[in-house]
């Protein structure tokens, strides 16, 4: 390679630039593409008769069981992946009662929407205590306090059939207790429910990015969820908590949060033999928002490259509050 210092051409035979050079370029060269299809929208449901916005998730609301039909049959129109549901009840208990009781708000949500536009999504479920429990941890408590592993696997055995029996086609494992997945695929089986399918959030981190959410389903946690969630620090553990799942008989598996975790993600892609799936959460949406709404970002494209990113670390597809954003900018490409 010669690089001439008199102003005469470089003799340079390779370029990167030339497959950047035009938009039509670029687009053809693309390695990741975003899909409507890929992208999940979460979505929070409470009872009563008004949606109430959120604070700290702008753009975002709490539905009611009227409300989430527009938006599921819009999610459906844009050609979604699917929606996961979340209930925020008004009434808590220390065992999570309203998990399963069939007309809790989740499953009461969860029978709405399956017969809305249950053959044109996916519905799925948050299977997790803590919507539902007075103390805000994902599990019951023992009698000193701390969260008790196998008695919260009880409750998960009976609110996975609650949630089956209401119409989710897949539920989501994000309370992080040890043996969940065999727990729930072993009760589902028993109960007729072979094809409920199970997406595991194998490995979620006990993370500041879901500060946010807890506003979003009225969470009265006090303490934290490092007994049960991961530490940040560990990335190896990640993959400890995938190969368990993938063990167990999960058929899906999920990296949560995302964008800090993109080489946990890589290393599950590389191994999972299921599909992979990532979860921007709320705190990652909301920092979006909130630089955007300072002028400090652009906000279409922080939103674009942040899911374009976590597409290109291994995820098949990403749960994120900007999907139907995204599937509509797509459209009118
Ligand atoms: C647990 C659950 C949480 C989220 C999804 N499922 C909260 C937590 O683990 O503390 C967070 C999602 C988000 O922040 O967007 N039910």
């Amino acid at each position: 390679m010669n690089s001439p210092r008199d102003g005469a051409r470089a003799d340079l035979t390779v370029r990167p630039r030339r497959l950047r050079a035009t938009p039509a370029m670029r687009r053809l060269v693309a390695e990741t593409r975003l899909h409507a299809a890929d992208l999940i929208l979460p979505l929070f449901v409470r009872e009563g008769t008004e949606p109430r916005p959120l604070s700290s998730m702008p753009g975002i609301v709490q539905h009611t069981t009227e409300s989430v039909r527009a938006i599921v049959n819009e999610a459906a129109d844009l050609g979604l992946g699917g929606v996961m549901l979340f209930g925020v009840p008004d009434a808590k208990d220390a065992i999570g009662s309203g998990a399963t009781d069939p007309d809790g708000i989740l499953n009461q949500a969860t029978r709405v929407v399956a017969a809305e536009v249950g053959d044109a999504l996916v519905v799925q479920t948050d299977l997790c205590l803590d919507e539902f429990t007075d103390h805000g941890h994902c599990g019951v408590l023992d009698s000193e306090g701390r969260v008790d592993n196998d008695a919260t696997l009880l409750r998960y055995r009976d609110m996975a059939v609650a949630q089956a029996e209401s119409g989710s086609e897949l539920v989501g494992l994000s309370g992080m207790m040890d043996g969940q997945v065999a727990a729930v695929r072993d009760e589902l089986d028993a109960r007729g429910f072979q094809n409920t399918a199970i997406l595991a959030y194998s490995a979620k981190y006990a993370s500041a990015f879901y500060g946010p959410f807890r506003e979003a389903v009225g969470s009265t946690l006090k303490g934290d969820r490092k007994t049960y969630q991961q530490d940040p620090a560990n990335r190896r553990e990640g993959l400890r908590e995938t190969l368990l799942d993938l063990e167990q008989g999960a058929d899906i598996v999920m990296v949560k949060p995302a964008m800090s975790y993109l080489d946990v993600l890589a290393d599950v892609a590389a191994v999972s033999t299921v599909p992979v799936w990532a979860y921007q959460v709320s705190g990652e949406y909301s920092m979006i928002e909130a630089a955007a709404a300072n002028g400090w970002i652009d906000r279409e494209r922080a939103i674009f490259e942040s899911v374009t990113g976590i597409r290109r670390a291994g995820a098949d597809a990403v749960l994120t509050y900007y999907a139907p954003e995204i599937a509509q900018t797509l459209r009118d490409q």
